[in-house]
């Protein structure tokens, strides 16, 4: 069994308790971060730190505790459960203001910090990166503030499901002809050296693993371009891929059953994938 962190303590997952009246659970008002961990050290601890910071600025959420203090609980809670590779989840609430009401409650409320661990061995080391995923493309139904991480994830879990239903792995969201993301990944094309991914607005999650593998893209020369881009732009590149915390760089090989590029994995994306393996294992903590 696993031990999980509840507000300060460490407790056996099953005797982690959170009140019906958590706001969280009423009302999704909630953010949320996920960390890889491989060789038992955190990827970017750092940037999920000041994105976290971000989110609960944007709802007014006060923040429960130190940087320093989160990163503690990361590490013991990879040392409780003897993760080697797999991820840390961290949710923060606003807390249980003790009934159901739409206002905020007093600003004095206590937030609600959750954090648990999931194993994943060979996480670094997956079969979907070396064959690519199916993607099909659907209308982005989701509110207007993706930019900050909140645990409202119906619409994506819907998509999800459409994609499985569709015999696909994911779902890239389309809102006025261009794609905005995947359900839980920054998308990106590639065509010749350009790697083309949307520009950060309210509409996407500014992806700690999209800034670092733009980062290492340019530092290897390649051109990048923040920019919207169509479904039928994807399908005539070279090379589609997706990058999240937990997927690194995955590439994408067919986008609403037409192959994309030679419908294999493609370079950029193997390269990229590379790099950032590398260089995040290296500046782990
Ligand atoms: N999802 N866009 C969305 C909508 C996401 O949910 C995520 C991450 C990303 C990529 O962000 P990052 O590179 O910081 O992981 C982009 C996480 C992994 C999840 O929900 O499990």
């Amino acid at each position: 069994m696993r031990t999980v962190y509840l507000n300060g303590d460490y407790l056996p997952e099953d005797e982690a308790k959170v009140s019906i009246f958590d706001r969280g659970f009423l009302m999704a008002d909630g953010v949320y971060e996920v960390t890889s961990v491989l060789d038992g050290k955190l990827l970017d601890f750092d940037g999920h730190a000041v994105r976290l910071q971000r989110s609960l600025d944007e709802l007014d959420i006060r923040h429960p505790s130190s940087k320093e203090d989160l990163l503690e609980v990361h590490r013991e809670l990879v040392r409780l459960n003897d993760i080697t590779d797999g991820m840390i989840y961290l949710q923060i609430t606003r807390g249980n203001p003790g009934d159901r009401d739409f206002a905020y409650p007093a600003p004095d409320t206590a937030p609600t910090v959750v954090l648990f661990t999931q194993s994943k061995p060979g996480l670094a080391d997956s079969p979907a990166a070396r064959q690519g995923i199916k993607v099909i493309s659907i209308p982005d139904q989701r509110w207007g503030r993706r930019d900050i991480k909140t645990v409202q994830l119906l619409y994506p879990s819907m998509g999800k499901m459409m994609a499985k239903a569709a015999g696909c792995d994911d779902a890239w969201m389309v809102e006025d002809d261009v794609v905005t993301e995947g359900t839980s990944n920054n998308a990106y094309i590639v065509k010749g050296n350009t790697i083309i991914t949307r520009q950060l607005g309210h509409e996407i999650l500014q992806g700690i693993t999209r800034a670092a593998v733009l980062r290492f893209a340019r530092e290897a020369q390649m051109k990048v371009e923040e920019r919207p881009f169509t479904i039928a732009e994807a399908l005539a590149a070279d090379e589609a891929f997706v990058t999240s915390a937990t997927t690194f760089v995955m590439p994408v090989v067919e986008m609403d059953g037409q192959p994309v590029g030679t419908g294999k994995p493609g370079p950029v994306a193997a390269r990229l994938r590379e790099i950032y393996l590398d260089e995040s294992r290296k500046a782990a903590i």
